[in-house]
């Protein structure tokens, strides 16, 4: 059975910043017509909903493992139909990724890493933990960016996994924004 995630999580920003750090950065940088990728849409879905508000021309491709969440989406695009021209939020589990199905990204936010992942993840194959963050930065453009978020439960577990992005020289240090630390895409094949 797949390891879903059986909630639906409403915006705590007292708990868990890291959506609206996320598009308070695009807003701060200037970010425009970028395709993003975004590691956990949350019930709320602020990531797709505010990058189709501010009309910057960046579109988000975003994952959710809850069926509640989904069904959020698929309630939120019913009601405004605009919105799926922007913004894209599918069901599955991130340890399954495969890029081939997918397009290159602009940006990626990875702010999840080291959270869910369990052995229910190991009865059907599904990748490590390297394994996922490895695959995004091949997924992710030269100069393009991948996204931390360093208040997430997983944050110790994601550590050493960016440590080996920046040493394997996939990967380049940009800066934190807030509780984001930003890193760079190299040239690097991944
Ligand atoms: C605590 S919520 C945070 C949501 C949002 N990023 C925020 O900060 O408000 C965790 C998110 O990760 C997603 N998630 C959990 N396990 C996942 C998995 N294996 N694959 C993809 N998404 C997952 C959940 O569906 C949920 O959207």
């Amino acid at each position: 059975m797949l390891n879903i995630w059986d909630a639906n999580w409403g915006l705590e920003l007292g708990l868990c910043p890291c959506d609206q750090h996320f598009v308070e950065f695009l807003e701060e940088r200037k970010i425009s017509n970028s395709v993003i990728y975004h590691f956990g849409s949350g019930g709320h879905h602020l990531v797709g909903v505010q990058c189709m508000k501010a009309g910057k021309g960046n579109v988000v491709m975003s994952i959710t493992a809850a069926p509640q969440e989904h069904k959020e989406y698929e309630k939120l695009i019913i009601a405004e139909p605009k919105l799926a021209h922007h913004y894209i939020c599918y069901f599955s589990d991130i340890y399954t990724f495969e890029g081939r199905l997918m397009p290159m990204f602009d940006i990626v936010t990875l702010f999840h890493l080291g959270e869910f992942r369990t052995e229910a993840n190991d009865a059907y194959g599904a990748h490590s933990e390297w394994e996922v963050t490895r695959r995004f930065c091949a997924q992710t453009r030269t100069g393009g960016l991948v996204c931390f978020y360093n208040g997430s439960n997983g944050w110790g577990e994601t550590v050493p996994l960016i440590e080996r992005a920046v040493k394997e020289g996939l990967l380049e240090a940009d800066g934190v924004y807030k509780t984001l630390p930003i890193y760079r895409r190299t040239a690097k094949p991944a």
